[in-house]
């Protein structure tokens, strides 16, 4: 890895200024834009019609969740259903008694549906969130916002999403976590000084590369599979089952744990510390421990990121073993340390503040899956137009850091951010 081009600076304090002015004059087109729905305009005891696109694990368990919130008061209603895989999509019909697509520009064209919830592939989900909005729709995206490969057309769709004025939550439910909203509160109310560095790290036994189950391997495209329409704008190689089914293991449609795993670690730090673009990436790692199939995506992933704001954030991630990490945000004026976290997003048991000296101060949190209350906050914005918790432009921020990530790995490179151009360099 080519670590020696890292500048042995950091960037001045005039430059500093004028790259987060330039950030900001780009991305305040969100401040400007009050959201006004211009799809069907919905009161308070309207039922917001739900179509889901991509019903596999992660799609079917959103449908159990809102059906959920339903039963609990919610308005909604699950309206339609599309996958591109004739089993699954008549699994998800069969119960809700929702309508059936194979094609997802044909739910996209339903006047019932108001949002659309998609949880298919990587690559699938800015191009068919981008249909949506432009077919007037609002949108829980699941996370990773965009492919590794597609930040421009991320931005495309951050810029999209101002212009039509859509209602856009990225599912990083961990922003819904009150474990995190008290990290967020106690570092903005100045519990550790101005963050310096923060550390932490991701470690599990195994991931959904090797473990996605083929159900079926004597699966082909026709009728009952669109191959065509999985691949994409991936490039157009022949139909296997094991890209399919497995399709986590590929690089034309995931990362691996940079944008599987880190979006669940990572994206909780940089919300609670309220950072946007990083202005440089450097990343290492590959199979370490996959070595014997044929898994094109690292298994064990490290990254440094330094901030415009002075601020760096180091996360290894390997999947050898999940003994416990730490993580640990340091400021000037103290260390914040959090206990037995379980699923990152999910929170974990409280807070520490260590003071340079004196007596520790503890905080109790607490873990809870916050899902339901992502999609709770995200129905009412739909109501409301509001902003969500994890709205377009944190994604955006999110996935120009996790590309940069990927693309300096794959590139041997360090990656920058052009804060004029709102692009990646590398
Ligand atoms: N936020 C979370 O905690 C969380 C958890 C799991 C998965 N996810 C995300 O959800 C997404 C889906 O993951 P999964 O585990 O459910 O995968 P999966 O393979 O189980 O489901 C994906 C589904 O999409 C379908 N599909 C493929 N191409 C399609 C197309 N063009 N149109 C419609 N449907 C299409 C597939 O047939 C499949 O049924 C991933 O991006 C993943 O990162 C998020």
């Amino acid at each position: 890895m080519k670590t020696k081009s890292l500048p042995a600076k950091g960037i001045n304090r005039r430059e500093f200024i004028q790259s987060t002015a330039r950030a900001t004059a780009a991305l305040s087109l969100w401040s400007a834009a009050p959201y006004v729905a211009r799809g069907r305009v919905l009161g308070a005891n309207d039922t917001i019609g739900v179509g889901y696109i991509g019903v596999g694990g992660r799609g079917s368990s959103h449908i159990a969740t809102v059906r959920r919130l339903i039963e609990g008061g919610e308005k909604a209603k699950v309206v339609a259903v599309c996958d591109v895989y004739r089993y699954r999509l008549n699994e998800a019909a069969k119960p809700t008694g929702a309508k059936a697509y194979m094609k997802h520009k044909e739910l996209l064209a339903d006047p019932n549906v108001d949002a659309v919830c998609i949880a298919t592939p990587d690559r699938l989900h800015v191009p068919q969130a981008l249909d949506a909005i432009r077919a007037g729709k609002d949108v829980y995206c699941e996370k990773p916002m965009g492919h590794w490969s597609q930040f421009d057309l991320s931005r495309k769709f951050y810029e999209e999403t101002i212009k039509l004025k859509r209602v856009v939550q990225i599912g990083n439910q961990g922003n819904s976590s009150p474990a995190w909203h008290k990290v967020r509160e106690l570092v903005q109310q100045g519990a550790v000084g101005r963050v310096q560095l923060v550390t932490l790290g991701f470690y599990r036994r195994g991931d959904w590369g090797e473990r996605m189950p083929i159900p079926d391997p004597q699966a082909k495209p026709g009728p009952d599979l669109d191959w065509e329409a999985f691949l994409g704008d991936a490039p157009k190689v022949p139909f296997t089952v094991n890209r399919f089914f497995s399709w986590r293991k590929y690089l034309d449609y995931a990362g691996g744990p940079c944008t599987d795993l880190f979006p669940h670690v990572f994206t909780p730090f940089v919300s609670a510390i309220g950072l946007k673009f990083p202005s440089r990436v450097v990343a290492s790692g590959g199979i370490f421990k996959y070595t014997t199939y044929d898994r094109e995506v690292p298994d064990t992933f490290n990254m440094c990121l330094d901030y415009p704001e002075k601020l760096s954030i180091v996360l290894p991630c390997s999947l050898a073993n999940d003994y416990p990490p730490e993580a640990a945000i340091r400021g000037d004026e103290g260390t914040l340390t959090l206990q037995n976290p379980g699923e990152w997003n999910a929170g974990f048991d409280s807070i520490t503040i260590v003071p340079p000296k004196g007596e520790s101060r503890v905080y109790p949190a607490g873990k809870m899956d916050p899902t339901p209350k992502h999609w709770q906050n995200f129905l009412s914005c739909v109501r409301s137009r509001e902003k969500p918790v994890s709205d377009v432009e944190f994604g955006l921020h999110v996935t120009a850091a996790l590309n940069m990530a990927m693309l300096s790995l794959l590139k041997e490179k360090v990656a920058k951010f052009d804060f004029a151009k709102t692009k990646i360099v590398i």
